[in-house]
This record gives structure tokens, C-alpha cells and sequence, in this order.
């Protein structure tokens, strides 16, 4: 890693207030959070959820910790169990439990407690609306989000969907938290595009850890 984005992945660049950006913080450990994330997908498979209106999700998911993100006919939720099999989610990774805590305290949280981590899994051109993440009780607690695979374009907004975004690109191993003032911004996920310097490389993989309830 070059000196520069060394110091970023370590110091954090401020988007706006209350949200952090850490350049390529885990680059050098992708490959083993993608086998982990490979592991949870052999036991829980990603699945593309509907909407409450019957809308497909472009991005795949699944999830492990305590609770897991879901969607259906009947509403966005978190469910301590998978609905498709009634199990419950695999444990969630100590490792990705201890980075996502490191980079809340160091993006100043300092006690970020996350019991879901939902994976998504976008192939090219699948994307993410505009949205907030309002599912869970308590807004103290900020969300951390883990990037692997291929980069995508994170919109990041303000507190009306109308507000101006942002556009930042999110790569392997860049990790962004966001909470306090910027809790409860838009942010969405343009088409992801294909890297035609890594035709082997077909997904981007996104990791959210949250404080439910
Ligand atoms: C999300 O908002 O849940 C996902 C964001 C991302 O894929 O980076
Ligand atoms: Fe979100």
C-alpha cells in the first residue's frame, strides 16, 4: 500500500459530518473475508428478496449474526431467523465483528454493538435505490459497511431523498461508517460496472453491520 492511502485507510476522511470514509482498510485481508463471506453463502445462500411491492432486489443477499435483514410481501425487517429455512443466521464472524467496532470507535463511536451483518452481493448492473436504513430502534448506534470485489459508486445524500448526493467510490477492502448527523442520509448503489482489468472479478460485495434493537 502506497504511503498516501495508507495514511487514509488509517486516519479516515470525513464525507460529511458523522460520516467516515477508510480507503482500502482491509484491502490486504479481502481474500479472507471473502472466503468467510463464501462459507456463510454455503450454509445460508444468497437469495434476491422482493420488495413490499413485489420488486425484485437487484442485489443478492444473505446475512449472519444475531439477526438478519430481510424483505418480503410483508414489510423490511430483521428476523432472528432465516425465513426460507426457519434457522438461525450463522454466527457472525469474530473477525468481522472486531473490524467493524474498530472502525466505529476510530470513525467515533466509540460503542457500536453489531448484531446483524447483511451481505450483499451485486453482479454487473445490479444497483441499490436511494433509501435510508430505518429498520433499526436505536439511531445512536451508526451503521459500518465493508466493500470487496468490484468498485462501485456510493451515492450518499443528505435527509431528504431531494437533497444533493454525493457520489463516492467504494473499493476492495474500503470500509465507510456513518451515524450521529449523518445517520439517517440517502445513500444508494449506482449500476455496478464491469472492471475490464479483472474479467475474472464478476461481484462487488457489500457487508453492513448494524445495532438492531
Ligand atoms: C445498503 O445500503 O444496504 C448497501 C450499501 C452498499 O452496498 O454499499
Ligand atoms: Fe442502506
Amino acid at each position: 500500500m502506497n504511503p498516501d492511502l495508507f495514511a487514509i485507510a488509517h486516519a479516515g476522511m470525513e464525507i460529511a459530518e458523522g460520516a467516515t470514509l477508510f480507503k482500502a482498510r482491509l484491502r490486504d485481508e479481502s481474500a479472507d473475508f471473502l472466503r468467510t463471506v463464501e462459507k456463510i453463502a454455503a450454509e445460508v445462500p444468497f437469495r434476491h428478496m422482493l420488495t413490499p411491492g413485489g420488486q425484485t432486489i437487484s442485489a443478492a443477499m444473505t446475512n449472519c449474526g444475531d439477526f438478519g435483514w430481510v424483505s418480503d410481501r410483508k414489510g423490511y425487517r430483521y428476523a432472528a431467523a432465516d425465513p426460507v429455512s426457519g434457522k438461525p443466521w450463522p454466527l457472525m464472524p469474530e473477525r468481522f465483528r472486531r473490524e467493524a467496532i474498530k472502525a466505529a470507535e476510530e470513525a467515533g463511536f466509540a460503542n457500536f454493538s453489531p448484531q446483524a451483518c447483511l451481505i450483499n452481493r451485486y453482479a454487473i448492473g445490479a444497483k441499490m435505490g436511494l433509501h435510508q436504513d430505518r429498520d433499526e430502534a436505536d439511531f445512536s448506534q451508526p451503521i459500518v459497511s465493508f466493500s470487496f470485489g468490484l468498485s462501485a459508486v456510493f451515492l450518499f445524500g443528505g435527509a431528504t431523498r431531494r437533497d444533493k448526493t454525493q457520489k463516492i467510490i467504494l473499493e476492495e477492502g474500503d470500509v465507510f461508517v456513518w451515524g450521529g448527523a449523518a445517520r439517517l442520509c440517502f445513500h444508494g448503489i449506482a449500476p455496478v460496472k464491469a472492471d475490464t482489468t479483472q474479467p475474472r472479478v464478476n461481484y462487488r460485495f457489500n457487508l453492513t453491520f448494524r445495532h438492531v434493537r
